[in-house]
């Protein structure tokens, strides 16, 4: 632990204090608000980040403003930050005397995967290298490490493309959340298949699990959730899921499915994804309770009641191609998705 006179490092360790210890939700708010508000102090304000956001090939980088502000999005970051905790604390049992080198990939302009944890760690047991495709977000992070008093955690600052950067001092442990619903949008999946392969303590990853799941869901003419029915499991990302940057996954539909939905009252029917996350040591993030678990709904005709149905889509790529396939036979790509319950 370190004891600097610095005003704004004990700022800092007060609030990962409440972090770690405020239950809840109110005082969860509070904190990343709390954690936002110094940042804006030690780092780049706010609105002096870049608003442009980076297309690369496995999903867009998005601005560092945007990195920004996905701080309030509080049960996600207050999950990272205790997740980033215990993933340290099982990795200096197995590195036994030597510090913990953590990567964490894509920072942001405030990384809350990492200051926290130089209130909780001593340089001597952990050291950080940040990556981010933005210069920005190393620059707003060095600004703030330095502020902070704290610059003697960092090893490297890299900017590169996590999705394919080798590292040449291999971190023992690394940390991701460049991720939207169903591993849309973003190339959480790429970054996270490039990065397990080179950290030095296999499958310590967070997150250390993403499970998306599949519904059917059945809505009357007055888009009142009337039904729901379970399909099964679309994709499992972890420390020991193949390289796949595909979903392409059927399911059968029994024909019950069809007897409950009442026809006469022209229902609307979609399929469901919905994503859950464990972001290490049992700290999940459950479905609907951030906004990177939030449900994605594709509508699907069935009035053709297919026996089986395909889900088909690009991880990283828009959730607007999700494709719904019915009896391989009437392909659609829906336009009208809907994100949130
Ligand atoms: C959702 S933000 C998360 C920021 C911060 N780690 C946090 O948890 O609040 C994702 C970050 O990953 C970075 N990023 C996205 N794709 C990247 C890539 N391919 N290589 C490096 N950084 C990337 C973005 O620039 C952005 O800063």
């Amino acid at each position: 632990m370190r004891n600097s006179p610095n005003s704004e490092y004990r700022e800092l360790k007060r609030i990962t204090k409440a972090m770690l210890w405020g239950f809840r939700d109110c005082t969860k708010r509070r904190t990343t608000k709390a954690y936002l508000a110094l940042m804006e102090k030690v780092a780049t304000p706010f609105n002096e980040l870049p608003k442009n956001s980076e297309k690369t090939n496995y999903g867009t980088a998005i601005s560092p403003s945007t990195a920004g502000k996905v701080i309030l999005d509080y049960r996600r970051t207050i999950a990272y930050v205790i997740g980033a905790k215990r993933l340290v604390e099982r990795a200096q049992k197995v590195v036994a005397g030597r510090p913990v080198v953590y990567a964490s990939m894509g920072t942001g302009p405030y990384d809350p995967g990492v200051f926290p944890l130089t209130t909780m760690f001593s340089s001597k047991q952990l050291q950080i290298i940040a990556v981010d495709l933005h210069q920005a977000n190393l620059d707003s992070l060095e600004k703030a490490a330095n502020n902070l008093g704290v610059i003697d955690y960092f090893v490297d600052f890299i900017l590169a493309d996590a999705t394919t950067l080798q590292f040449i001092t291999k971190p023992d442990v690394a940390s991701t959340e460049t991720m939207c619903p169903a591993l849309t949008e973003e190339p959480q999946v790429a970054i996270y298949n490039n990065t397990k392969k080179q950290i030095l303590i296999p499958g310590a990853m967070i997150p250390e699990e993403v499970c998306i799941s599949a519904f059917f869901v059945v809505r009357d003419s007055a888009y009142k959730e009337t039904y729901k029915f379970p399909l099964g499991e679309v994709l499992r990302l972890n420390s020991n899921s193949p390289d796949c940057l595909e979903v392409n996954k059927g399911f059968e539909i029994p024909k019950e499915f069809y007897r409950k939905i009442s026809w006469m009252c022209q229902p609307k029917i979609s399929i469901r994804l919905r994503t859950a996350i464990t972001v290490f040591g049992g700290i999940i993030i459950l479905p609907n309770k951030s906004s990177i678990t939030d449900d994605i709904d594709v509508e699907f005709n069935v009035c053709n009641k297919p026996s089986t149905i395909t889900i088909q889509y690009v991880l990283g790529a828009s959730y607007r191609d999700i494709k719904v396939i019915g009896d391989q036979r009437d392909l659609q790509k829906e336009s009208r998705i809907r994100i949130g319950s």
